[in-house]
């Protein structure tokens, strides 16, 4: 894991829900090219802090945070870095599939391309096959990209949301619990894209699924109550964790 430049830093990193303190006082260092995983309960602020890392938890009433979060070493809360610039760079892909219903699978696709004004049809085309070729889409909608994308399996759609997610080619790949509402071959699909996207991507994945987390990521961070109690190589941390709340965790004592 040596010689891997930090992609994602957060410095004593809080967020908050108007007085509540969902995350607390967060250090963590995503090295570029890896999966990272976010384990832990439920409500223990693993959201929260994910949409911390793209500005996507001051968009929700109330989200502020304190602390600082640098994306390639530049702080991404600074005055003068625009939001919208910031998801492209660092996107994001939810639990449930979110492809926007009136659309095609070619506009969902392109709609993460819509401010680069100076792309030309051609070249626009060109991206969103690449996309869908990434995300491993593109034999099953080639012959359909101008229907609607909600005729889609929940599966498909999630990697639709992958592709529109890689289109502006982002630095950083977020998911939140990506597969929870997908079948078992459907989840297979996504852990597979995962671990092929990170040539190329920084992925920081949420999961609850502990054996997901175990399959697809270098390191791991267990959340408990607002906590980062413990980070580190994922095997370690499944197999030899410092933290007495870790281990109780990942062998299922709560949870
Ligand atoms: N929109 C919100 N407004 C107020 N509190 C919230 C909001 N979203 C989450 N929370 C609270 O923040 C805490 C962390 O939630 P969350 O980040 O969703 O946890 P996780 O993803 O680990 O399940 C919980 O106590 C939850 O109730
Ligand atoms: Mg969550």
């Amino acid at each position: 894991m040596a010689e891997t430049p930090i992609r994602i830093r957060t410095e004593k990193l809080s967020a908050m829900y108007g007085k509540f303190t969902a995350v607390k006082n967060v250090s963590l260092a995503f090295a570029a090219n890896r999966v990272h995983a976010l384990i832990g309960p439920s409500g223990c602020g693993k959201s929260t802090f994910l949409r911390t890392l793209n500005r996507m938890h001051e968009m929700i009433p109330g989200g502020w945070i304190v602390g600082q979060v640098t994306l390639d070493g530049q702080d991404v809360y600074a005055a003068g870095v625009s939001p919208v610039q910031l998801r492209r760079r660092v996107g994001m892909v939810f639990q449930k599939p979110t492809p926007f219903p009136t659309m095609s699978i070619f506009d969902n696709v392109a709609a993460g391309l819509v401010l680069d004004r100076t792309l030309s049809k051609a070249d626009r085309a060109e991206v969103v096959e690449r996309s869908l070729r990434r995300a491993a889409l593109w034999d099953e909608v080639k012959d359909r990209l101008g229907s609607s994308a909600v005729g889609l399996s929940g599966g498909q759609q999630q990697r639709l949301c992958l592709a529109r997610t890689i289109a502006p080619e982002p630095e950083v790949i977020l998911l939140d619990e990506p597969t929870a509402s997908l079948d078992p071959q459907g989840t297979q699909r996504i852990e597979e894209l995962v671990f092929e996207l990170k040539r190329d991507y920084t992925i920081i994945i949420v999961t609850h699924n502990m054996q997901q987390a175990a399959r697809v990521s270098d390191t791991t961070s267990f959340f408990y109550i607002g906590d980062m109690v413990e980070h580190g190589p994922t095997r370690k941390i499944f197999t030899a964790p410092t933290e007495a709340q870790t281990e109780a965790y990942i062998t299922g004592r709560f949870g």
